[in-house]
């Protein structure tokens, strides 16, 4: 396929500025030896500006982990899109299931985000993934086609963005599901995709994610529309994520 594919590291609320030595770690390398994908980290917003200067003129893309809906205004603590690329973010994950669960964040207030991101002209990385409930209920693919269809706004026709599928149990539980299943929302992924955007719906991103590691990523990434990996704990040492990275 034509798809170029995105790994994409979350460090989630870990890191300060010494963690910065693992993300240089991983652009010499990749400097060194370029990957065969697009790689991204999403450090803490804290972090984005000083890992743009250290990672600058390097491959790695940077990404922020949530942005507000709004272009700006009265929302303390909040950031916006627009400052996360004025920081020096190009990406930024929206509705990850942390977002979902420990924010109450909606199918419609990540729809709204991902407006305000490409507004602003950051990618967005749209999380979706079923809950061990909804798994052994049989709803796994009901819900994710649910989810991508109301998570992805029309405005994204023609834009860039990739879908990450993260089944809930399989975050940072060491747990994944079998090649099998991964294929079988995937494959639903793109039909809804297809369905949605036609023939732009084809070439979009549907990255894997949960418990990804150097051990499980080239079987998991060789898997029918798996498009890359959104990668958690393996992505906070360059060693790991390069593990994961040269799988591909
Ligand atoms: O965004 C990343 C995912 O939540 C996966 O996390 O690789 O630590 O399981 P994990």
């Amino acid at each position: 396929s034509t798809i170029t594919p995105l790994i994409a590291g979350n460090w989630k609320m870990n890191g300060l500025s010494a963690s910065l030595d693992e993300a240089a770690a991983l652009k010499e390398a990749l400097d060194q030896q370029p990957a065969a994908c697009r790689v991204a980290l999403c450090p803490p917003a804290t972090l984005i500006a000083q890992m743009a200067w250290r990672l600058k003129g390097g491959a790695v893309l940077i990404g922020a982990q949530d942005c507000h809906a709004a272009a700006e205004g009265a929302y303390t603590g909040s950031i916006s899109a627009a400052m996360l690329k004025d920081a020096g973010a190009g990406l930024v994950i929206l509705g990850h299931s942390e977002r979902r669960q420990g924010f109450g964040e909606t199918d419609a207030d990540v729809a709204a985000k991902v407006e305000a991101a490409l507004a602003a002209g950051l990618e967005p990385i749209v999380c979706v993934g079923e809950t061990l409930e909804e798994r052994d209920a049989g709803k796994a693919v009901e819900v994710v086609q649910r989810q991508v269809s109301g998570s992805l706004p029309d405005s994204l026709a023609g834009a860039a963005f990739s879908v990450a599928y993260e089944p809930v149990w399989a975050i940072g539980t060491g747990r994944t599901p079998t090649l099998e299943q991964i294929a079988e929302v995937h494959d639903a992924v793109r039909a809804t995709l297809e369905q949605r955007f036609g023939q732009h719906g084809s070439g979009i991103a549907i990255l894997y994610g949960g418990s990804v590691k150097p051990a499980n990523a080239a079987e998991i990434l060789k898997v029918s529309n798996v498009g890359g990996a959104l990668v958690g704990g393996a992505s906070l040492k360059a060693q790991d994520f390069l593990g994961i990275i040269r799988a591909l």
